[in-house]
């Protein structure tokens, strides 16, 4: 493959990221963990099911960032999970120490990369790497928009008993409770479902959206969900390595748009292979301001007790 993707982070999103992107033939696949012996171990059982998918995906696991070297993208998921009981704030200073040291030892070793971050907690985690990794902003991207929106469209088209193809759907704002759901732009074959729903059940289903999270975790009891977090980190890989140019909410890094500044947080970026080639404003409702505005509040105060640990 002439593409070459890292996953640090060899547990249930990494390794399931690492799966896809190699299943879909999009690049070779180097898998980092600091468990010694998991992330060889997946590597080599994930290489030894190619055979029998069918791709040549190339599939090494590590405990250094040696192989990891000018790697096309990065996807970081090192850290520790939620366990029931736990906000992903609870996360905060043991996963921040992590992605410091992460961030700077994959820069050392891919300046080009682009970084897709997908430790929590989310919006904050987006920070660190981009102050230590000292990558351009454009380069620093956060994976939460695609599976909030991905939750919100399956909640959708279970409701309206249609093709969850058929959906598609906009969550801006941060990775948490104050998230931003756009009914108004949230669309059945391209139909606003504010005309398709009452009111109440768009209510319910942002309401489940939300807490889609929390959701999976109190069922798993074990651990947080993995399986459509590593589809999501896969899909922006995708749009990257590809060039596509798909605009997926993402976390970014703002210096004014939608009225905030120094901050990460999710808006629809157009994804290419430079990273975030534009962040696209949307004309917002004052309510749907106010919404973002609060939950912008909410990563600014997590920052901020970040930088006071
Ligand atoms: P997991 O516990 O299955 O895997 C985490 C892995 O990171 C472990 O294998 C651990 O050994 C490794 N690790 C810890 N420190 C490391 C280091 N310094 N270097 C390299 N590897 C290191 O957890 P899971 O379920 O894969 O979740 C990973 C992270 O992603 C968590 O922080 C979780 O909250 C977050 N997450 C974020 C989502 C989002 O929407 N942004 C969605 C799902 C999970
Ligand atoms: C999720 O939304 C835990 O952030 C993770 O599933």
């Amino acid at each position: 493959m002439d593409k070459k993707v890292t996953v640090v982070g060899a547990g249930n999103v990494g390794a399931t990221a690492a799966q896809r992107l190699a299943e879909k033939q999009l690049c070779d696949v180097v898998l980092v963990d600091i468990a010694e012996g998991l992330p060889q171990g997946k590597a080599l059982d994930l290489a030894e099911a190619a055979p029998v998918e069918k791709h040549d995906s190339g599939l090494v696991g590590t405990n250094s960032y040696e192989q990891t070297a000018d790697s096309d993208i990065v996807i970081i998921t090192a850290g520790i999970p939620r366990k029931p009981g736990m906000s992903r704030d609870d996360l905060l200073k043991t996963n921040s120490d992590i992605m410091k040291n992460v961030a700077r030892s994959v820069a050392e070793k891919s300046p080009d990369a682009i970084l897709i971050i997908v430790s929590n907690p989310l919006d904050a985690m987006c920070h660190v790497a981009y102050e230590a990794s000292g990558f351009d902003k454009k380069k620093v991207l956060g994976m939460a928009g695609v599976l909030d929106s991905a939750r919100f469209r399956t909640f959708i088209a279970r409701e309206l008993n249609v093709s969850v193809e058929n959906t598609h759907a906009f969550v801006l704002g941060g990775h948490g409770d104050t998230m931003v759901p756009l009914p108004r732009f949230s669309t059945v074959a391209g139909i606003p479902i504010t005309e398709l729903m009452s009111r109440d059940r768009i209510d319910a289903l942002v309401d489940r959206t939300r807490n889609g999270g929390a959701e999976i975790v109190s069922l798993l009891k074990t651990g947080s969900a993995f399986y459509a977090p590593a589809s999501a980190a896969v899909e922006m890989a995708e749009s990257i390595l590809k060039d596509k140019k798909k605009i997926l909410p993402c976390a970014a890094m703002l210096e004014g748009e939608y009225g905030i500044k120094g901050l990460f947080i999710g808006v629809p970026v157009k994804l290419g292979s430079t990273g975030i080639e534009q962040v696209v404003e949307i004309k917002l409702t004052d309510e749907e301001a106010a919404a973002l505005q609060k939950s912008a509040d909410a990563v600014r105060s997590l920052v901020d007790a970040m930088a006071a640990l």
